[in-house]
């Protein structure tokens, strides 16, 4: 089983020999009740480097007031199974106040990238975010980074942070992880209800629908966005908390696809908040 340690310290000691050895740390930073999209992110750490370094770490400065942190799944015994299985070296699992001491006081603000999307209906996510990423990337130290296009917005800011702040590693993004009908696999799945479940797969239906409208031709944003918020709020049990066609790169809105864009949705199946996305190809 890969070993865990919980102390800043701990990681410290093993990264720090590793380096003085010449050996490549990859890491990927996750929250835990880990599925298969978090074990495709560890399989590619892997074939990137010598040593795979994995957290698992709630992050309470990323989750608002009224949000899941409290009830978000921790399953640290089967995490630590797929780990291993996946092939992680070593997992760092922190408590609150090893990552955060009293008087902790120093953020990370990110800007324009988190003005749209899930910053929008999440006030101060992404800052918890990067203050938590950029803090992981200190204890560990990785040459490369994982992170999954699920989290298109979060990938994007931490890119871009990586590169505003000169942080010396390189991040990856690797490809969104599906079930076979195709639902983004999330840890959040596991609240779904057995009716939610079963109509899921129609968010990213509704996204490839999409994708097929603007293959055929479409470049009309409003129209796009438009069918995509009514195929969305078809869905029984839905509420669209966004579904927004924005530049790729800027996160911006845009009025037409003549650039590249990712079509990103965030939806309430229940109490249950899913976020996906596609990148969409530009017509013009
Ligand atoms: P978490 O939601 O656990 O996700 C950890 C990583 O797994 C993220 O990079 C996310 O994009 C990726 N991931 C999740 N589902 C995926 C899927 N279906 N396919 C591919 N990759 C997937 O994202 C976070 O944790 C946190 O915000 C974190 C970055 C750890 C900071 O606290």
């Amino acid at each position: 089983m890969t070993p865990i340690v919980s102390t800043v310290a701990e990681v410290r000691a093993v990264v720090d020999v590793l380096r003085q050895d010449g050996k490549t740390i990859s890491f990927v930073p996750t929250m835990g009740a880990l599925h298969d999209g978090h074990a495709a992110l560890i399989w590619a750490a892997r074939e990137t480097s010598d040593f795979v370094v994995v957290s698992i770490f709630v992050n309470p400065t990323q989750f608002g007031p009224n949000e899941d942190y409290t009830r978000y799944p921790r399953t640290l015994a089967a995490d630590q199974k797929l780990a291993t299985q996946s092939g992680a070296d070593l997992i760092f699992a922190p408590k609150p106040e090893e990552m955060y001491p009293a008087r902790s006081l120093t953020s990370v603000e990110v800007g324009k990238l988190g003005d749209h999307l899930c910053g929008t209906s999440r006030p101060g996510h992404f800052r918890g975010v990067c203050t938590v990423v950029l803090k992981l990337f200190n204890i560990v130290r990785p040459h490369t980074a994982h992170f999954g296009a699920k989290d298109y917005q979060q990938a994007r800011i931490i890119s871009q942070m990586v590169r505003d702040l000169n942080v010396p590693v390189t991040v990856k993004i690797e490809p969104t992880v599906r079930e076979p009908d195709g639902l983004a696999l999330s840890s959040r799945n596991r609240y779904l209800s057995t009716a939610e479940r079963a109509v899921a797969p129609r968010i990213y239906q509704a996204l490839q629908a999409i994708q097929a409208h603007t293959m055929a031709g479409e470049v009309d944003v409003a129209r796009l966005e438009s069918k995509l918020q009514s195929a969305l709020s078809s869905i029984p049990n839905a509420r669209v908390d966004y579904a927004s066609i924005v530049d790729a790169e800027t996160l911006q809105p845009i009025a037409r696809l003549d650039r590249p864009a990712v079509a990103a949705v965030a939806v309430y199946l229940g109490t249950t908040r899913l976020i996906d996305n596609v990148v969409l190809n530009h017509g013009e």
